[in-house]
C-alpha cells in the first residue's frame, strides 16, 4: 500500500512539475510577442500547442500577463472552434454540418458517432482516443456528407462506413 501511495505522490509531483514547465513556456511565448494584447490569437494558438488545450487557469495566466481581463481571453477562446477548453483526444473527428452535408445526412453521421463513441459533441471518449466536433464546411461539398479525422478528409460517408473508418484509427 505504501509503495502505491509513494508511486501516486511521485506521479502527482511529476505532473505539477510538467505543468509548471508549460506555464514557463507560455510566459516565454508572451514575452516574444512583447506582451501585446493585439497578438492574443497567436499567443492562444501557441499556448494550445504547448498545453494541448486552454483550461481556465491557462486563460487567466495569459490575461494576467497581457494585463487584460480574463473575460476577453475567454471570449476569443469560445468564439473560434479551433480553440478547446477541454483536453483533446488522440484523434479529432470533425463532422461537417454545412448546408450540403446537412441535407445529405450529416446529422445522422453525428448521431451515429455519438452513439458509437458514447460521447457528445465537443467531448472526448473515455479512452482518450477521439474528440468529436462539428464544422460548418470543410471544402468537400461536392462529395457530401464529409468529415475529417485529423487531417484526412472522408467523403460520401454514411452510417455503414463509420465502423471501418473509426476502426482504422483505433488500430494505429
Ligand atoms: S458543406 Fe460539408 S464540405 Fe462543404
Amino acid at each position: 500500500m505504501k509503495d502505491k501511495d509513494a508511486e501516486h505522490n511521485q506521479q502527482q509531483q511529476l505532473e505539477v512539475e510538467c505543468r509548471c514547465e508549460k506555464f514557463e513556456e507560455i510566459a516565454k511565448v508572451i514575452d516574444s510577442y512583447k506582451s501585446d494584447p493585439g497578438n492574443l490569437i497567436q499567443i492562444l494558438h501557441a499556448s494550445q500547442e504547448i498545453f494541448g488545450y486552454l483550461p481556465l487557469d491557462v486563460q487567466q495566466f495569459i490575461a494576467d500577463k497581457l494585463n487584460i481581463h480574463v473575460s476577453k481571453v475567454s471570449g476569443v477562446v469560445s468564439f473560434y472552434s479551433f480553440f478547446s477548453t477541454k483536453p483533446k483526444g488522440k484523434h479529432t473527428i470533425m463532422v461537417c454540418l454545412g448546408t450540403a452535408c446537412y441535407v445529405r445526412g450529416g446529422k445522422k453521421i453525428v448521431d451515429g458517432l455519438k452513439k458509437k463513441l458514447n460521447v457528445d459533441v465537443d467531448d472526448t471518449t473515455e479512452d482518450g482516443n477521439f474528440t468529436l466536433k462539428v464544422a460548418r464546411c470543410i471544402g468537400a461539398c461536392g462529395l457530401a456528407p464529409a468529415m475529417m479525422i485529423d487531417n484526412e478528409v472522408h467523403k460520401q460517408v454514411n452510417i455503414n462506413k463509420l465502423d471501418s473508418i473509426i476502426n482504422k484509427y483505433k488500430e494505429e
